[in-house]
């Protein structure tokens, strides 16, 4: 069922899974750096996106690269996005919310992706046509469409980033359905949104290895994506929000009334 690319993505994210489960079981000895404030990366960003960037280059020696711990490795019109741990702040603390992400953009559009999480084991995959799935199992977003009813999850900023229209939104969305979460990984948070385990997801001043792959996936399994204002996302955007159908229109009138 796998696409040739996906089984690609997937033995290299699992070479890097083995390494970041074994790490996650060491956080003890764990090297941070802060890149900025509240913004960290540990020593295995940088050791999984190596082992992610070698395996690829091998089968990719020609595609471009946009990678969050690298930079840009220009390349051919083949774009291979690469963010090597989402959820770096829940890796340090020991939180099993974390995903490598790896996606494939051609003519500006997403057309395969993967989320690994390899501390539960979770392997998602979406190929542009081919459906999403995780561990087998084909996703489909939620049907519900009585917005009080929704579980909504959404980033929450930190250290210097603005928090005045977000404690605007938290407020009318939280007062309007049935809970927020924030899982610290905005590539879970869009798994989880296939997957129907979420009705839907907004956050702001993201970049494109956070969204990439879930993109796709939410797309694959039945939902829709916008920024959210309601206009079309483009791997340009940095604000997203996804849901299932029923209530795209309802999420996105809720954040207007911020
Ligand atoms: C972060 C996560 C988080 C989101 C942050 C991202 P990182 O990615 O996706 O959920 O709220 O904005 O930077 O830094 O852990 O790769
Ligand atoms: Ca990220
Ligand atoms: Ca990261």
């Amino acid at each position: 069922m796998q696409t040739p690319i996906i089984n690609i993505f997937e033995k290299a994210a699992r070479k890097a899974g083995k390494v970041m489960s074994r790490d996650f079981g060491e956080i003890e000895n764990l090297q941070i750096q802060s890149k900025s404030l509240g913004d960290f990366v540990t020593n295995s960003d940088l050791k999984v996106e190596e082992i992610l960037l070698d395996t690829l280059r091998y089968y990719y020696p020609d595609a471009s690269f946009i990678t969050e711990e690298s930079g840009t490795i220009k390349g051919g019109d083949e774009i291979i996005v690469i963010d090597p741990i989402d959820g770096t702040t829940n890796f340090i603390h020991g939180i099993p919310m974390v995903a490598i992400v790896i996606a494939k953009i051609k003519n500006d559009e997403i057309t395969d992706g993967i989320i690994f999480n390899p501390i539960l084991n979770d392997f998602y995959w979406s190929s542009k046509g081919k459906g999403a799935w995780c561990n087998n199992k084909r996703l489909r977003v939620s049907k519900r469409q009585n917005f009080t009813e929704c579980l909504i999850g959404t980033g929450i900023p930190h250290a210097n980033r603005s928090y005045k229209t977000y404690l605007n939104e938290i407020d009318v969305v939280s007062k309007n359905c049935s809970g927020l979460r924030r899982m610290g990984s905005a590539a879970i948070d869009l798994a989880y949104v296939a997957s129907g385990k979420l009705d839907g997801f907004w956050e702001r001043n993201l970049n494109l290895w956070d969204v990439s792959s879930g993109v796709l996936l939410v797309k694959e399994a039945g939902g829709k994506i916008s920024t959210p204002t309601g206009d079309d996302w483009s791997i340009n955007s940095k604000d997203i929000m996804a849901s299932n159908l029923e209530i795209h229109d309802s999420l996105k009138e809720i954040l207007s009334l911020q």
